[in-house]
């Protein structure tokens, strides 16, 4: 009776999880597909530091939410291509917190609350939401944050272009036992040493928020869905 109603609680969590990475997909698709991203790296990671399939998925469907907060972040804040003033980046570090808040009160496991609400602390305690460091940041937000970070990195944002592997590479380093579990990094790089089809490809870039009436030559699938819909409101307004 008591593993039935488990079994039926876990279903229904990640039936809840699937329901919000939807719900990112819809209201902003960079975002969703850097969390699908992040999921494989994260979920590779757990497999290759000896988590059983089970958790790894687990892990995985933990890192499809993780940026979930962000769909409470106002557009001009989460699509701004300059630098955030400091009240912005404030509220944009707020979306660990709400995320987590979100989970909570669909009474989500705490794994997955916790990997979504401490994926912004740093190894040496410089992060946020709360200053953990080292061990007493969950496992699970040690991996995450390595995989979001790169995938970061090697992505198109509207700020940034994409760093080379072996730049984004080098950045892992220089943020190992600073900002990254040195453990998680060795795995990370030894992954991405040995696996030259490791670093997953792009299907939606984010282009400048400013390009809003894209070439016709340019495929449409790199035009960041919320600038293709903010433009057919602008039509019909
Ligand atoms: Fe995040």
């Amino acid at each position: 009776m008591v593993v039935a109603a488990q079994y039926y609680k876990e279903r229904e969590n990640r039936d809840i999880l699937h329901s919000f990475a939807k719900s990112i997909q819809e209201r902003d698709i960079v975002t969703y597909e850097h969390s699908r991203r992040v999921a494989t790296y994260a979920q590779r990671t757990a497999r290759y530091l000896g988590w059983s399939r089970r958790s790894a998925h687990d892990l995985s469907l933990a890192a499809l939410v993780h940026d979930l907060g962000k769909t409470w972040i106002a557009n001009d804040i989460l699509n701004k291509s300059e630098a955030l003033s400091d009240d912005e980046r404030r509220a944009m570090q707020r979306h660990p917190v709400i995320g987590a808040r979100i989970l909570i009160g669909c009474d989500i496991h705490a794994f997955f609350v916790d990997t979504v609400l401490y994926h912004h602390e740093a190894w040496d305690g410089h992060g946020y939401p709360t200053g953990l460091s080292g061990e007493e940041i969950p496992l699970s937000a040690r991996i995450l944050a390595v995989a979001d970070v790169y995938d970061v990195l090697t992505s198109q944002r509207p700020y940034k272009d994409p760093l080379s592997v072996d730049a984004a590479r080098e950045r892992l380093l220089l943020g190992s036992a600073t900002s990254f579990d040195p453990t998680i990094v060795r795995a990370f790089l030894h992954m991405l040493d040995t696996n030259p089809n490791f670093t997953l490809p792009q299907r939606i870039c984010a282009l400048p928020i400013m390009v809003r009436h894209p070439s016709p030559f340019l495929p449409n699938n790199v035009i960041p869905l919320r600038n293709r819909l903010e433009n057919e409101e602008d039509i019909s307004s």
